[in-house]
């Protein structure tokens, strides 16, 4: 088979789509416009998954990328596109991908108002003292001392990282508004601390193998004026201006006197919905998260919120109030069937569905359309130069 192809269209997953003899050509890194030599990195009867080697010619929009590592890491997938295009490859994505499930709304796009640099959270991999990302589609680490989506005070503590001589593990960092950091270490490695050196560079805490070893395991952070305890293994959204963004949706679309938030993670949003309702229920799995919900809604002065620990299947069943709108914010894996069914119930007037697969939200709202219409959509550029997107869906029962 030649090993050249012209792209036509793009996947769901930022891959250039081409054809070669009646056989579908993916090759990642590449737009439509592209002719591009490939190297295979997988071939069945149907179909080729490919990696670019050499650019023929360009669409005459592609940009060369702003990062060096672009073409090995796996962490990013559109960066040889304008900003504005990226979005509307996300728009196109989400409204093919729910079109599927028959839900056909106009689409509001929030964007990122600084695409690069935006992200206050780095998971890097440790293999034999690289530090760095895996490799796209292996996991072979790709070394990098800058990642150009990551906010810099996380970039500038990687040479401290290099110096704890960590070689093998897993460390995510964190900043929060004012620059700190949370730095979560997971090795069997003995590691190098040079405690001097981080007051300066405002180190928050070092948490090793889920033990704080300097200063805390948590710190603050602040979004819309509203103050966030956070501990290193609570969820947080990695974009504060999208945050920001998400929180003003939630606002303007919580309805009625009773609000249940599930899977809430350390309250952001039930403390938010707590503005308009005059009650408000959160539920989370993750212990510390919850703790820091609780503190939260202390912090924030808010008197109308309650947290409940443990999984949302088990404990949705613990409310008896009557609820006027459920704020749906899952993992990747969405919803399971006991908690649809539970939704529907309960009977929410309005169900406002936050969503970071668009896949699996396409299949909820599947199945809560039996009751409800899907009456807006927001995508948030949550994590710009990525194919992700996080989208809003509000729902009114019919
Ligand atoms: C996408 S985050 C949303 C958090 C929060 N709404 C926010 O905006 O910060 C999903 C949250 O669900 C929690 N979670 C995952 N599975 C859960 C389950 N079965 N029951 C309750 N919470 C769960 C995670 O720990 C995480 O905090």
């Amino acid at each position: 088979m030649k090993n050249v192809v012209e792209i036509e269209k793009m996947d769901h997953m930022g891959n250039g789509i081409g054809f070669i003899d009646g056989k579908t050509i993916f090759v990642s890194k590449s737009i439509p416009g592209d002719t591009v030599i490939f190297d295979i990195v997988k071939e069945t009867n149907s179909f080729v998954k490919a990696k670019p080697k050499k650019f023929v010619s360009r669409n005459h929009e592609a940009l060369s990328a702003f990062c060096p590592y672009y073409y090995q890491c796996g962490g990013c997938h559109l960066q040889n596109m304008i900003y504005e295009d990226t979005l509307n490859y996300k728009v196109d994505r989400v409204k093919n991908i729910l079109n599927r499930a028959g839900i056909d709304e106009d689409i509001e796009v929030i964007s990122n108002d600084n695409p690069k640099n935006y992200r206050n959270k780095i998971e890097l991999k440790i293999k034999d003292s690289l530090i760095g990302f895996y490799e796209e589609g292996t996991h072979d680490i790709i070394e990098i001392d800058n990642c150009r989506i990551t906010k810099e005070c996380i970039n500038n503590f990687l040479p401290d990282l290099k110096n704890m001589n960590i070689r093998n593990g897993e460390v995510t960092i964190r900043c929060n508004y004012n620059d700190e950091l949370l730095v979560s270490i997971k090795t069997d490695d003995n590691i190098n601390l040079n405690k001097e050196d981080y007051p300066d560079k405002k180190v928050a805490g070092i948490i090793l193998n889920d033990k704080c070893i300097y200063g805390d395991n948590k710190f603050i952070d602040i979004i819309n004026n509203t103050f966030f305890e956070v501990t290193y293994d609570a969820f947080f959204q990695v974009n504060p201006f999208i945050n920001s963004k998400l929180f003003e949706i939630i606002k303007d679309n919580v309805k009625g006197k009773n609000v249940l938030d599930l899977y809430c993670g350390v309250g952001t949003l039930s403390i938010v919905a707590s503005q308009n309702a005059k009650k408000v229920y959160g539920i989370e799995i993750i212990p510390n998260a919850v703790v820091n919900a609780l503190k939260n809604a202390k912090m924030n002065k808010c008197d109308n919120v309650d947290f409940i620990l443990g999984k949302v299947e088990d404990k949705i069943n613990l409310i008896k109030d009557e609820i006027d709108t459920v704020i749906i914010d899952p993992p990747r894996k969405g919803l399971d069937q006991k908690t649809i069914n539970k939704i529907l119930e309960i009977k929410p007037s309005n169900i406002i569905y936050i969503s970071c697969e668009t896949q699996k939200l396409s299949e909820d709202l599947k199945s809560l359309n039996t009751n409800y219409d899907v009456k807006k959509i927001y995508i948030l550029d949550m994590f710009s130069y990525t194919y992700h997107c996080e989208s809003v869906c509000v729902l009114e029962r019919r």
